[in-house]
């Protein structure tokens, strides 16, 4: 019944934090009163957000910052090391970090780029979970993976990306049955998002055609325009609120509709 956006006290972790759908939802939670973690690849780009991120705090709180690669178990073991000696603890763990390579089955470095996809878009996903555990059941706490549409739909080109998402997507559903009742586990799909997200990557597909598939979606959003980080966040931060205390195990689906109209384009 009380405001369940007010996150002060909690300490959430969003990794690939220093742009697009990570950045709109460490903002997003800073501003209702979180202790907030950046991090990602680019020191410059994670030391731009975390100032920004505190201006946006309340009570002007400092966020840690951390560099970190989610493909080396080092780093991952460092930013969960790093957020317990600053903060104590850990309430909302935020999958994120996650990159987008298309690649037809018949490209010579298929391969290649279904490993780089499974590496940063799924491992790193289970391993941050897997040392983290510990820490949520100490808060009652909650995760949310990021996921995609196409987790639930095929799209062309999409083989690997698709799979390195729908294993997110049973990956939250497993977890949900392990980890209850002590910690939510939910996942959201969002649709097209404006961000700094690379559609062709460097996987090697043809940008042109990767680009005529993206406008052919678009043209397909019932709601006809493009989601931003913002749309994301806040169903990020409804699936970690206790207005969300009786879902677990849930796909929140963000996406202007285009699930349903997706028409063989996706
Ligand atoms: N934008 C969309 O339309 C869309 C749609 C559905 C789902 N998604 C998903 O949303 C998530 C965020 O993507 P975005 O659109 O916000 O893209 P983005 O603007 O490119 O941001 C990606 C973030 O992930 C970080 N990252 C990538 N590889 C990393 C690595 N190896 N180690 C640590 N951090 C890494 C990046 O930081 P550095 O590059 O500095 O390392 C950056 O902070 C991804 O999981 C993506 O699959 C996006």
């Amino acid at each position: 019944m009380v405001n369940g956006r007010d996150f002060t006290g909690k300490v959430v972790l969003v990794t690939g934090s220093s742009s697009g759908i990570g950045e709109g939802i460490v903002k997003l939670f800073s501003a209702l009163g979180a202790n907030v973690v950046v991090t990602g690849r680019k020191a410059d780009q994670v030391k731009r957000v975390a100032q920004e991120v505190q201006d946006l705090s309340p009570k002007k709180l400092k966020p840690l910052a951390v560099v970190a690669d989610v493909t080396k178990n080092g780093d991952l073991n460092n930013l969960l090391n790093q957020t317990i000696k600053t903060f104590g603890k850990l309430d909302v763990l935020v999958n994120n970090a996650g990159v987008g390579m298309f690649s037809h089955i018949k490209d010579p470095n298929f391969m290649k780029v279904f490993d780089t996809l499974i590496r940063v878009n799924l491992r790193a996903y289970l391993k941050l979970t897997h040392l983290a555990v510990p820490y949520l059941e100490a808060t009652n706490g909650s995760i949310v993976s990021i996921s995609s549409i196409v987790a639930l739909v095929p799209m062309k080109l999409g083989t690997a990306y698709s799979i390195s998402k729908a294993g997110a997507d049973i990956m939250t559903k497993t977890l949900a049955l392990e980890l209850g009742p002590r910690i939510r586990v939910n996942a959201i799909n969002p649709g097209m998002t404006q961000t700094n997200f690379d559609a062709s990557g460097n996987s090697g597909a043809d940008p042109a055609l990767v680009q005529k598939i993206v406008t052919e979606m678009f043209g397909r959003v019932p709601l006809q325009k493009v989601g931003q980080p913002l749309d994301v966040a806040n169903g990020v931060a409804f699936l970690a609120s206790n207005d969300a205390q009786y879902i677990t195990g849930a796909n929140l689906v963000i996406d202007g509709g285009i699930l349903y109209n997706s028409g063989g384009i996706l």
